[in-house]
């Protein structure tokens, strides 16, 4: 990348931008999201050395793993979409979401971030739901699915087209919210949460969560370790770890 495309600091920080990742541009300087997930980066257990191998990071927004796995040496597309309202949005709230969203570029913090790390990784607009091996350029090694499930109306049927783009073999990362109260219950069952927030349709329980992706034909389903992320609202978030793999 020619140097001169790399945003000034000044220019990357006062960019118009609601920025949803806390990311860290240089040592004590970092973007200022909506989230950190730096510390728990570990909890994901993604492989250290992802060296020649694809990476798919579904639903990428400021880019926060799609960076993560091309540090582990993986070549790396993130997915998002452009379109506002999002797809998924009941008719009954698109104006509520479009004035939420008014001004905003789907993208910006991302492309920002490409040309500050001098990355190679690269943004697609695609709807998880068309997610298919041409969107994508052929077969890839690891999809990484984050806090995506929750917004979704068909979060079986998004994991189903994740498994289609997964090399057989391929793995599965899922960093998702679950309902810390709900999960006490060994029964699977969901939250559903469209009626009090116009973002999120499903709060699952750890056994729903599960069962979802078994239930889209993934195998060797290992739940991990749940972390305890509080966004700057001040808002706990239990995402749980799940690793999986495609046959
Ligand atoms: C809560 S953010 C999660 C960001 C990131 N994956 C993480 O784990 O921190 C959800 C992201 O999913 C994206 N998204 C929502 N619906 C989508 C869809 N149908 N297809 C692709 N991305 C979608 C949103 O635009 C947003 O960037």
């Amino acid at each position: 990348m020619a140097q001169s495309d790399r945003p000034s600091l000044d220019e990357l920080l006062s960019a118009s931008h609601y920025w949803y990742h806390v990311i860290e541009l240089e040592p004590s300087v970092v973007t200022p999201g909506w989230i950190d997930l730096r510390p728990h980066v570990e909890a994901t257990r993604l492989p250290a050395d992802l060296s020649g191998q694809r990476a798919l990071d579904i639903g990428t927004f400021d880019g926060f793993w799609a960076f993560e796995l091309e540090r582990r040496g993986a070549s790396v597309i993130g997915i998002d979409i452009d379109q506002i309202p999002p797809p998924d949005t009941p008719q009954s709230r698109w104006a509520e979401v479009q004035e939420q969203l008014a001004g905003s570029v789907p993208g910006t913090g991302f492309e920002l971030l490409r040309r500050w790390f001098g990355s190679d990784a690269e943004r697609r607009s695609v709807n998880v739901y068309d997610l298919d091996q041409e969107a994508v350029d052929g077969p890839v090694d690891l999809v990484f699915v984050g806090a995506i499930l929750q917004h979704l109306r068909d979060p079986v049927g998004a994991l189903e087209r994740v498994r289609e783009v997964l090399r057989p073999g391929g793995s599965l990362v899922l960093f998702e919210p679950v309902d810390h109260k709900l999960s006490k219950r060994s029964e699977p069952m969901a939250r559903l949460r469209i009626a009090e927030t116009i973002w999120t349709w499903w709060y699952p329980n750890r056994a729903c969560l599960l069962d979802w992706v078994l239930t889209a034909g993934f195998t060797e389903v290992q739940e991990l370790a749940t972390s305890v992320v509080v966004d700057s609202t001040g808002t706990k978030q239990h995402l749980l770890t799940v690793h999986a793999r495609n046959g």
